[in-house]
């Protein structure tokens, strides 16, 4: 093993550059040469590289420094001989492709042709395996706790949802705030850590019913409400709820986004004159719930993430995948078989992870107390709620 490629392909994160930055320490520690490839798999297609140094990289900032693209080598014609005959010819020994479902569905594709080591990356946090059914979650079994990415990305959304309380009360405001994560609820489960009072995940769908119910009690008894909503959120008809639904990706994926306004529309139609007032409001925080410098936890795990692959790579443990796994409420990196880590359909793509059923109540549309727990070694422990005391309004 003398030269590693490495790429970053799907949504970038706030910690994939330190992921980057692991990888080239660990290589030169090891005195292999690391070549990035340029946009994801095109980059390989194309037979696009840099020679990466650590020095080069900062791993406090956000993004991808080698950039990224959303490109499905199964889908061109040729792609994944094509890949493998560049990788050949540049004279790579070893590729780590750091991704989340889509960018690893085509690893796991090249992975019968050529040696392999990934690591997960994605704000969705949906790549790895819930711990065993039962009715106690035994978080060290959780299967990568969390993807790089995914704690930053949490960490702000629950920050912001945690902050908007303060604008919400004053002007007695129902603002439904979107969180991204396309198929799965993580992101917008970490709303309830910033105490949202209502979270809606895609995993249950949209009851609407149950919602309008919710919102009609709690408005009545607080004056202001945050309900959170995921972008993957469908309707009673099983349809994604989008302002752009004739979008498709190269993976084939409908483009989510606007349901909050969606929602929040639907529900000022519904319940303004029964609520006495027209104050609904949508929020959708996008592309700043993954841009910006990582946590301390994130940049440091995808740190060690980064040097594990390489480590896997150079002791010659092929088609491994770096993971994050929860020891106490501490996070450590493993080395595990693909096929421990992915789950594949028929058609090879990676069944993204949902939330487990234990983190969710559907009556109360919230995160359970197991739920919260997931996020603590992420996020650290729970700050009190915003709390109001009950003004006495007294009139002339
Ligand atoms: O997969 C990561 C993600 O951020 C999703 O949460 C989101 O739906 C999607 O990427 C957005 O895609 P794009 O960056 O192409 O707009």
């Amino acid at each position: 093993m003398k030269r590693i490629g490495v790429l970053t392909g799907g949504g970038d994160t706030s910690a994939l550059n330190a992921t980057l930055k692991g990888i080239a320490i660990q290589a030169e520690e090891y005195g292999l040469e690391i070549l990035g490839f340029v946009e994801g798999w095109k980059g390989v297609l194309e037979g696009r590289y840099v020679a990466l140094k650590p020095d080069m990289i900062d791993e406090n900032r956000g993004g991808t420094l080698i950039k990224t693209s959303r490109t499905d080598l199964r889908k061109v014609e040729g792609g994944i001989e094509r890949a493998v005959e560049n990788l050949k010819k540049i004279g790579v020994d070893g590729l780590i492709p750091i991704g989340g479902d889509d960018t690893l569905t085509v690893g796991a594709a090249l992975s019968q042709e050529f040696t392999t080591a990934f690591v997960t990356k994605t704000i969705d946090n949906d790549v790895g395996r819930n711990a065993p059914e039962g009715e106690r979650v035994d978080y060290e079994e959780i299967i990568n706790y969390f993807c790089p990415g995914f704690p930053t990305a949490a960490a702000r959304f629950s920050s912001f949802v945690r902050d908007l309380r303060t604008t919400a009360y004053s002007h007695e405001r129902i603002m439904v705030v979107e969180a991204m994560g396309r198929d799965m609820g993580w992101l917008a489960l970490s709303g309830a850590y910033g105490d949202a009072d209502i979270t809606i995940i895609p995993e249950h769908g949209l009851n609407y019913e149950r919602l309008k119910d919710l919102v009609t009690r709690r408005f009545k008894e607080q004056r202001h409400l945050i309900i959170v909503v995921a972008e993957g959120l469908k309707d009673e008809e099983g349809n994604l709820i989008t302002s752009s639904p004739d979008y498709m990706d190269a993976f084939g994926h409908a483009k989510p986004g606007g349901c909050s306004e969606v929602i929040a529309k639907r529900l000022k139609g519904d319940l303004a004159k029964q609520l006495g007032t027209s104050n609904f409001n949508h929020l959708i925080p996008s592309y700043l719930q993954r841009c910006g410098p990582p946590i301390e936890l994130d940049r440091n795990c995808a740190i060690a993430l980064g040097r594990k692959a390489v480590e896997a790579l150079y002791r010659g443990k092929v088609n491994h995948v770096a993971c994050t796994r929860r020891c106490e409420d501490r996070i450590e990196t493993v080395l595990l078989p693909l096929d421990e880590v992915l789950e594949l359909d028929k058609e090879g793509h990676v069944i993204p992870r949902r939330v487990d059923k234990r983190f969710y109540d559907s009556e109360e549309m919230n995160a359970t107390p197991e739920g919260l727990e997931y996020f603590k070694p992420l996020l650290g422990p729970k700050p009190m709620p915003y709390r109001y005391p009950v003004l006495r309004i007294q009139t002339a």
